[in-house]
C-alpha cells in the first residue's frame, strides 16, 4: 500500500516508525514531516494545511490510506473532504472531532450520558463566568472551549487570578473564537492517565495505558507544556481501573456519539484523572497523544496499520479481534519511557537553528524520535520547542528509563533541557 501520514511532531515520527514495519506498507510519505522523518521517508514540500493540495497529492501518488497526526485537520474536516473525494483515510469526521474541538460539547455529552467527569459550568461572557459555583472554591479550572494548541487550560488559585485569565480570554480575546465559550470546572486530584482506544465507532481496543508529564519542571511544577515525557504501561492503569474506563467511559461515549448520528471512528484519546472515587475524564482528544505515542507504539506487537484500517471499516475492529488474540499485544520489551529534549526557554520563546549532535548513534534498546528538527546543509538543527523524544525500552520501567537517560548524556545541542524525573509517579507508586 502507498501511505500518507500528516503531521510533523514526535508523534508522527513514531507513527511513521511503526507503520513502516507493517508488511502492508510499500511506500510511505509524510507531510510536512520533520528532519528525522525526512531522513528515512519522503516528505514532499507542499501546503499541509490545504486539503485540496493533500488530496491532489494523494491521487497523484495513488495513496491507498491516509493517517492524520494532529487535531486541527480533523476538527477542520479532512476526513469529510477525503471521504467525499473517494480517498481512504482514518479518523473522526468534523462533527465527531468536536469531542476535542469543542470542550463545552464534550462536557455536555459526558453529562448527558453519565460519563464521570469534573462538575462544570459553561459560559459565554466574563460577568456570568465569575458567578460560576466552581469559582467559589480554589484551585479551580478554566478551559477555553475551542482548540488552543494545548495552551487553553488554566488552574487558578484565587478569584483575582480567575478574573485576570477571564479578562484575557473574553475582553482581550487572547484565544480569538476558541475563547468565545469557556468551561469552568472543579479541580480534580489524583494521578493522570492517558488511554488510547482505536475504534470503528462500535467496537474498540485499548493500547497500553500511559502517563504524560505535562509541566516543564521536575516534581510536576511550572508551566504546562505539550508534554515533557511519558511512560507505559503506567501502573495506575491496572486491570480493574482499565475495566472501569471501558465500561463507564469508552462504551457510553461511543454509544452517545452513535445516538447523535456522529459515530466516532479512529483514535479516541481519553485524558483521565484517577481519583479516589475512580476514573474521571479530564478531556477527550481526537488523535494520538504526544509524547505518549512515542512510548506506547514501540511496545505493541500488532500491526498498527491493520488496526487503523480496521477502524475505518464498519465492523472492522470486531473482525480484527476475531483474527488477533489480544494477549499477544506486547513486544519482547514490556516497558517504555520517553524523555523529551526541549530547547532552552520552552514553553516560552526559544532559539532555533542550533546544531544537534549524537542523536544518530546506536543506543541499546533506545529509539530517537524527532519533533522540532530540520535537516539543512547536511546536518540536523533545532526548529521547535520540543526537539527530540528519547524512548528507552526495557523489562522494567527502571531499565527503560536508565536506557533513555544514558542515551541523553551523549545527545547534545546548546540549551538542551529535559526533566530528570520522568516516570517518578509510576516508579514510586505502590501499585
Ligand atoms: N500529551 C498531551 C497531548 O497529546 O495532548
Amino acid at each position: 500500500m502507498n501511505l500518507l501520514i500528516i503531521g510533523s511532531g514526535g508523534r508522527e515520527h513514531a507513527l511513521c516508525w511503526k507503520i513502516a514495519q507493517s508488511p502492508l506498507c510499500d511506500k510511505l510519505y509524510c507531510i510536512p514531516g520533520n528532519g528525522g522523518i525526512s531522513a528515512q521517508w519522503e516528505c514532499p514540500k507542499l501546503d499541509g494545511s490545504s486539503f485540496e493540495a493533500l488530496a491532489e497529492f494523494a491521487r497523484a501518488k495513488n495513496i491507498d490510506f491516509t493517517i492524520v497526526g494532529p487535531e486541527q485537520p480533523l476538527v477542520d474536516g479532512i476526513v469529510n473532504y477525503f471521504d467525499k473525494t473517494g480517498l481512504k483515510i482514518c479518523g473522526p469526521t468534523a462533527s465527531a472531532a468536536l469531542i476535542e474541538g469543542d470542550k463545552a460539547f464534550a462536557k455536555e455529552l459526558m453529562s448527558s450520558s453519565g460519563v464521570p467527569t469534573a462538575r462544570f459550568t459553561i459560559h459565554h461572557n466574563l460577568v456570568y463566568t465569575l458567578e460560576s459555583p466552581h469559582l467559589k472554591k480554589f484551585p479551580a479550572v478554566i478551559k477555553v472551549s475551542g482548540l488552543a494548541a494545548g495552551k487553553g487550560v488554566f488552574i487558578v488559585d484565587s478569584p483575582r487570578e480567575a478574573e485576570n485569565i477571564l479578562t484575557e480570554i473574553f475582553a482581550r480575546k487572547k484565544f480569538g473564537d476558541a475563547g468565545s465559550t469557556v468551561v469552568v470546572e472543579e479541580c480534580l486530584t489524583g494521578d493522570e492517565l492517558s488511554i488510547f482506544a482505536i475504534t470503528d465507532g462500535e467496537d474498540f481496543i485499548i493500547l497500553p495505558p500511559s502517563q504524560d508529564h505535562k509541566r516543564i519542571g521536575e516534581g510536576d511544577t511550572g508551566l504546562n507544556t505539550g508534554g515533557m515525557g511519558a511512560c507505559a504501561p503506567a501502573p495506575i492503569g491496572d486491570p480493574d481501573t482499565l475495566g472501569q474506563i471501558e465500561e463507564r467511559i469508552i462504551i457510553p461515549t461511543l454509544e452517545a456519539m452513535r445516538r447523535r448520528g456522529t459515530p466516532y471512528r479512529g483514535l479516541l484519546y481519553c485524558g483521565l484523572m484517577i481519583t479516589e472515587k475512580g476514573p474521571r475524564v479530564l478531556e477527550f482528544n481526537c488523535r494520538f497523544g504526544d509524547p505518549e505515542s512515542q512510548c506506547v507504539l514501540p511496545l505493541i506487537k500488532p500491526d498498527l496499520l491493520e488496526l487503523l484500517l480496521a477502524s475505518a471499516e464498519e465492523g472492522g475492529i470486531a473482525r480484527w479481534k476475531r483474527k488477533n488474540p489480544w494477549e499477544v499485544i506486547y513486544t519482547g520489551n514490556e516497558y517504555a519511557a520517553c524523555v523529551v529534549l526541549a530547547s532552552e526557554g520552552y514553553p516560552g520563546s526559544y532559539q532555533k537553528g542550533i546544531l544537534i549532535a549524537g542523536h544518530d548513534r546506536e543506543y541499546q534498546d533506545t529509539i530517537i524520535f524527532h519533533a522540532g528538527t530540520k535537516y539543512e546543509g547536511e546536518r540536523f538543527i533545532t526548529s521547535g520547542g520540543r526537539v527530540l523524544g528519547v524512548t528507552g525500552l526495557g523489562k522494567s520501567l527502571k531499565e527503560a528509563l536508565d536506557r533513555a537517560y544514558s542515551a541523553i548524556e551523549s545527545i547534545n545541542f546548546q540549551g538542551k533541557y529535559y526533566r530528570r524525573d520522568i516516570g517518578w509517579r509510576a516508579l514510586y507508586s505502590n501499585i
